[in-house]
């Protein structure tokens, strides 16, 4: 790796353009433990390890950029949440957020069950030995050769999400001689707050069922009719990244309320519910998020108190958590390429990945933070915005940090919190080739997804 200097420009502006940020950090070479995996420390060379291992080590080994997850961390969110919700509930992984077949492996070893949303994400998870009764199947359009490879495969559950589907999965599954375990997805009318497209309670959109109008009821009328189906229960997800528990126990509040109706209409109590997931991460150093133990005593209790209330017997709980496990565990370290000083307003960096590898700046509008992490430099900070390599103005990785005003092609940076939607979402635009996924753990690191190559790519080009 050079370590060229680049030319002097303006490394601190004196008048700070608008922008996300705030004050520049006190110590930038601090790393924040509520924003990087666990076991992220930065050594007394001033390298930044993971799981022991140095990241230019990595960088060396298995080039940039790359994604490097902490599998320990991993492994000790996922058990953190298990051991939270205790032996009567249920935690089930989403897999949207990242799935690879060792993370199946862990999950599995840590007790975990999985949400799948798609046929690749099953069979992710099948090909790692998740048991089929430990799987929940999702989706607001799946495929009817989906559902009959989910219900011969024997998934624990479909969660239903149509009145088109709930037809749909009771002839598949009665046309295979089955009874499919299944859940309605309703949506409760939760205003979660959190960006629009992330959101999915409100009733104006495309997942579940609504509760109001009386829509949630029926559903439960038909499935209840249907030999193909064993209604188990009903579902709620009300989205991503929400920090305010309001709207969960609101949610519960609802789904126990449908409860209480189908008990007394039709002298049945559903014996399951799922509330889906969503918890928030820190992205900054800003952002508060809640342990999952505080959440599981805030859900269980609530569950508990309405079901005393409307004397019914407490359902079995689960909860669906992707980025609250993965989200914190990975970050994604980068090679910076070139150093763009633009007077009176940032410097560009631009590093050798970019929206192709993490689509949600451009998308959510997120933040993140960025960090140097192949030395330590005590250069004054400076303004930055991270970019891509790709040909669009919008590829901002982080739209607005600080790093040392020393920064130089060469240098090693890593933007934390990307281990979720990022590799799920990445893209091959301009042909950029995916990063591989790194586990690192005890000080060894080994490639749990590779880097894609251009064979790859000419490979799908049969023209
Ligand atoms: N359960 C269901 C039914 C879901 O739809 C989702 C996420 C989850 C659980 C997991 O939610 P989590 O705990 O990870 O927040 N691409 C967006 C997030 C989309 C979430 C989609 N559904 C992002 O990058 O922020």
């Amino acid at each position: 790796m050079s370590r060229s200097a680049h030319p002097a420009g303006p490394r601190h502006a004196d008048v700070l353009p608008e922008g996300h940020y705030s004050a520049p950090p006190a110590d930038l070479n601090a790393l924040d433990p509520k924003v990087w995996a666990q076991t992220v420390e930065r050594g007394e060379d001033g390298v930044v390890t993971v799981g022991g291992i140095g990241v230019t080590q990595l960088a060396e080994e298995y080039g940039t950029p790359a994604y490097v997850l902490d599998e320990a961390d991993f492994r000790a969110r996922a058990r953190a949440w298990r051991t939270a919700f205790g032996a009567d509930a249920d935690v089930f992984y989403a897999g949207k957020a990242f799935l690879s077949r060792a993370v199946v492996r862990w999950l599995h070893e840590e007790g975990l069950n999985l949400d799948v949303c798609s046929g690749g994400e099953l069979a992710t998870a099948l090909s790692a030995g998740m048991p089929a009764d430990r799987i929940a199947f999702h989706g607001n359009n799946k495929s009817p050769e989906e559902i009959e490879r989910a219900v011969r495969a024997g998934v624990g559950r479909i969660v239903l999400d149509s009145f088109q589907e709930i037809v749909r999965v009771a002839h598949i599954a009665q046309s295979l001689g089955k009874r499919q375990r299944v859940q309605i997805r309703i949506t409760v009318g939760v205003e979660a707050h959190t960006h629009e497209f992330i959101a999915t309670a409100h009733e104006d959109q495309k997942f579940g069922i609504p509760l109001a109008g009386g829509h949630a009821a029926e559903a439960v009328r038909r499935a209840l009719q249907l030999d193909g189906l064993e209604l188990i229960g009903i579902h709620s997800h009300i989205g991503s990244q929400i920090f305010d528990m309001s709207g969960f126990e609101v949610a519960a509040h609802r789904v126990v309320g449908l409860l209480k109706d189908i008990r007394d209409e039709h002298g049945i109590e559903l014996p399951e519910i799922d509330l889906g997931g969503g918890l928030g991460i820190a992205y900054t150093s800003d952002d508060d998020p809640r342990e999952p133990h505080e959440i599981a005593k805030a859900l269980t209790e609530i569950v508990t108190r309405e079901c005393e209330s409307a004397k019914l017997r407490t359902p079995r709980i689960s909860v669906e958590p992707g980025r609250a496990i993965v989200g914190p565990t990975a970050f994604t370290l980068y090679e910076v390429g070139t150093v763009k000083p633009l007077d009176g307003l940032r410097t560009y960096v631009s590093v050798d990945g970019g929206m192709s590898d993490n689509i949600r700046t451009a998308l959510y509008d997120a933040e993140y933070t960025v960090a140097l992490v192949s030395r330590a430099s005590d250069a004054e900070p400076m303004l930055v915005r991270v970019v891509g390599k790709h040909c669009e103005s919008g590829d901002i990785v982080v739209k607005d940090a600080f790093l040392p005003g020393d920064l130089a092609p060469g240098d090693l940076i890593a933007v934390p919190a990307t281990g979720a939607y990022c590799r799920s979402m990445a893209s091959n635009y301009n042909h950029v080739l995916r990063p591989p996924v790194v586990a690192v753990r005890g000080g060894e690191a080994r490639v749990v997804v590779r880097r894609e190559t251009e064979e790859d790519l000419l490979r799908l080009d049969v023209g």
